[in-house]
């Protein structure tokens, strides 16, 4: 069995709906679950009927569940930063780092690494108390690019790697020739490096984030029975190929909500597909949410082991 599970899909389709039932069902059956979500617009303690903050609250025996405050991740990752680049370069305190941060808080990918942050604390600080964490996930564009971001920062990382490698070999050279530059007071080791150090730090955490999505997680996406949900998990599933995280679940949600025709393109034909009815009265409380059959999901899920281990 995996220990994570993340519901993708389009905006509305029915993620939280699905990761909360879902989630329900594991702690029906004896497991100790949390659920964590990562939608900027929150609605998990809604559909629970419970209120929820940053921290695990109980919903019942067996299921916790917290809704993750991006806006204190966000704050927290750009002090983390600040406090690091001043540390690592002293000099850099002459120059404007305040100004620097307040805009960085609103540059592409603040709020993808905030989110990605955030699941690492969930896995190494929260997870050991439980046996599954499931996330409901914002809609398709944040959690593609917070999934990607492990796979594309790594390559980043090699290249800054590489490069400040060739800086430390150019001030070995420096060194070698004239032992009284002042070059040759500076670091000109690896091993003591520590812009290389931090470098190697980011691209292990990056590493593990990356094993969390590919290799320790069922990834299902949900479609309801119409043509442009299925082309949007088109979308997802070749993104996942491409940053090498597995699908393994197609929930097909709301199933009989419209006449309209509609069909699973082939290319979606291999991943299993699990079938959600759609409930005319709504879903008002929880109890409402154990009329979803996520038996046969929940069973794939239990049966699916982590790569190698099977
Ligand atoms: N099987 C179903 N039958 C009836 N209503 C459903 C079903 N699944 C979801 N819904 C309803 O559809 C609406 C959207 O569901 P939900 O909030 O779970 O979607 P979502 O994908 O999480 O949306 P968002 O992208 O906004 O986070 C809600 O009102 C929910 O109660
Ligand atoms: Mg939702």
């Amino acid at each position: 069995m995996l220990s994570n599970a993340f519901f993708l899909g389009k905006g509305g389709v029915g993620k939280t709906t699905l990761s909360a039932a879902f989630a329900l069902d594991l702690a029906r059956s004896g497991k100790r679950v949390l659920i964590a979500s990562l939608d900027p617009a929150h609605n998990l303690g809604d559909v629970y009927g419970v209120a929820l903050g940053d921290r695990p609250t109980g919903v019942e025996r067996g299921l916790d569940a917290l809704e993750v405050d991006l806006g204190a991740w966000v704050d927290r990752y750009l002090e983390e930063s600040r406090s690091e680049l001043k540390a690592t370069y002293a000099y850099a305190g002459t120059l404007n780092l305040d100004r620097f941060f307040d805009i960085m808080k609103y540059s592409p990918g603040t709020e993808e690494y905030a989110v990605l942050w955030a699941i690492e604390h969930i896995h190494c600080e929260l997870s050991a108390e439980y046996d599954v964490v499931v996330f409901d996930t914002p809609p398709t564009a944040l959690s593609l690019r917070f999934l990607a971001m492990p796979a594309i920062s790594r390559l980043w990382i090699a290249e800054l790697s590489k490069l400040r490698e060739r800086i430390l070999e150019k001030r070995q050279s420096i060194t070698r020739i004239n032992p009284a530059s002042p070059v040759a007071s500076s670091c000109v080791d690896k091993a003591d490096d520590k812009v290389y150090g931090r470098l190697g730090a980011i691209r292990e955490r990056l590493a593990g984030l990356q094993g969390l999505f590919g290799k320790e997680s069922y990834v299902a996406v949900v479609i309801n029975p119409d043509q442009l949900s299925v082309s949007e998990a088109l979308r997802i599933k070749e993104e996942l190929d491409r940053i090498e995280v597995p699908l393994s679940g197609l929930c097909v949600n709301k199933r009989g909500v419209s006449a309209a025709e509609w069909s699973l393109d082939s290319r979606l034909s291999e991943t299993p597909a699990f079938d959600f009815d759609f409930l005319p009265g709504g879903l008002r409380d929880r109890e409402d949410l154990r009329t979803i059959d996520c038996g046969s999901l929940v069973a794939d899920f239990m049966a699916t082991a982590p790569e190698g281990t099977l």
